[in-house]
């Protein structure tokens, strides 16, 4: 390998959301990674460092360049320049969203267990969830599509918000899948929008597939959220896209993300994004061998030493389900008792729609992730 993934880098003094722990802590939790980005971004950021004046900043073509090859060389999908709108984040735009296509009192529609901040951000604007729970079986979760077409059809469901893949249980969605959400979508008068921001971190082998890929429907009526700072770990840069192709939709977005002042870049935002698009592939492929293998290390783990946690099956991001029903003890008893007795810190399941579960971010060196295996090992034999 070129990079060195397996380096440990101190992130103490950051002002790491995810290292804000105690002494002796290990943290598994949070969505971002313990490993430095390409180095390429890094250089990027650095240069416009050393200029040394921090001015407002505009979006310069490069921007809408980067993104447009990226998709159309890695996801086979060409999106056109007016498509696209910069965000500080994916959070912000979801939150807008929300806001610009629904009214209070509306419903919008998740699929759980799904990413928690969802159901925050749709009660924080005053709306209501409706939850179409994914089916579980064998390890495998599904979308039933019966519960699904009833859930849409409610005349108050304005909005469906998917994550693809799927945070927190690593699926890929499939284009018939896509397909059948946007016909029915259509049909009933719900906007899509598709939260995309795990697409990159796909097993070496798997590709995920765009919302907008998947039929002319959804590209007609749907609302794509696009960053590098998963893939790249650049969270705390600021910097993401959201794609309308639908001129009326992509306007009443615009104009909530400018009322928020979500749409202007930071000094850094455009040079660490261009970067990592016209950059940062090889590094990105390394990546995702490496988290593969981390995976791997962890599949084995558990059946080797834990066989009553069973791992969910994944097919992309760093974020790994764990199914823990068979302990017979709610997942936020489970997360207290696993890190007062261990320092282990794990993302319970709970808040995500999937009490019993547990989350762990193996996007670490793999000395650490064997580390906070032995700890959930040990704490898991304590119970
Ligand atoms: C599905 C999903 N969407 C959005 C985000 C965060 O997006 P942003 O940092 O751009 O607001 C995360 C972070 O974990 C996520 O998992």
């Amino acid at each position: 390998m070129k990079f060195d993934f397996d380096k440990v880098t101190d992130r103490s003094g950051t002002n790491s959301v995810k290292w804000n722990v105690r002494s002796g802590e290990l943290p598994m939790w949070v969505a971002d990674m313990d490993f430095v980005t390409a180095p390429a971004i890094t250089e990027a950021i650095v240069k416009r460092a050393q200029h040394g004046i921090f001015g407002y900043s505009t979006l310069p073509d490069e921007w809408y360049t980067a993104y447009i090859n990226w998709w159309e060389k890695r996801h086979a999908l060409r999106f056109e320049k007016q498509e696209l709108l910069f965000s500080t984040g994916v959070i912000p735009t979801i939150s807008c969203c929300i806001r610009a296509l629904t009214e209070e009192n509306d419903k919008v529609l998740i699929l759980s267990p799904v990413y928690y901040v969802f159901y925050k951000l749709i009660k924080q604007n005053g709306r209501s969830v409706l939850d179409c729970p994914l089916t579980y079986h064998d390890g495998q979760y599904d979308i039933d599509f019966d519960a699904l077409e009833k859930a849409l059809a409610d005349e108050k469901t304005k909005l469906m918000i998917l994550s693809n893949p799927h945070n927190p249980v690593g699926k890929i969605w499939s284009k018939d899948t896509l397909a059948q959400i946007g016909e029915l979508a259509e049909e009933h008068g719900v906007t899509v929008l598709s939260d995309e921001i795990h697409c990159d971190l796909t097993d070496p082998d798997k590709e995920y597939v765009p919302y907008f890929s998947s039929s002319q429907k959804c590209a007609d009526n749907g609302i794509v959220c696009i960053s590098p700072t998963k893939a790249f770990n650049l969270a705390g840069i600021k910097t993401s896209a959201v794609v309308i192709k639908d001129a009326s939709l992509r306007a009443k977005v615009r104009r909530e993300l400018s009322l928020n002042i979500l749409s202007e870049p930071n000094a850094f935002a455009v040079q660490a994004a261009v970067a990592a698009f016209e950059q940062g592939g090889e590094w990105l492929d390394e990546l995702r061998e490496y988290l593969f293998e981390n995976k791997q290390a962890v599949a084995q783990f558990l059946e080797n030493n834990i066989p009553k946690v069973r791992l969910v099956p994944s097919e992309a991001t760093y974020l790994l389900w764990l199914d823990c029903t068979a302990l017979g003890i709610g997942s936020k008893e489970l997360t207290e008792h696993i890190r007062s007795s261990t320092g282990l810190f794990l993302t319970d399941g709970e808040p995500f729609g999937g009490d019993g579960f547990l989350r762990l971010n193996i996007a670490c060196p793999r000395i650490m992730l064997m580390n906070g295996l032995e700890r959930l090992k040990k704490a898991i034999d304590l119970l």
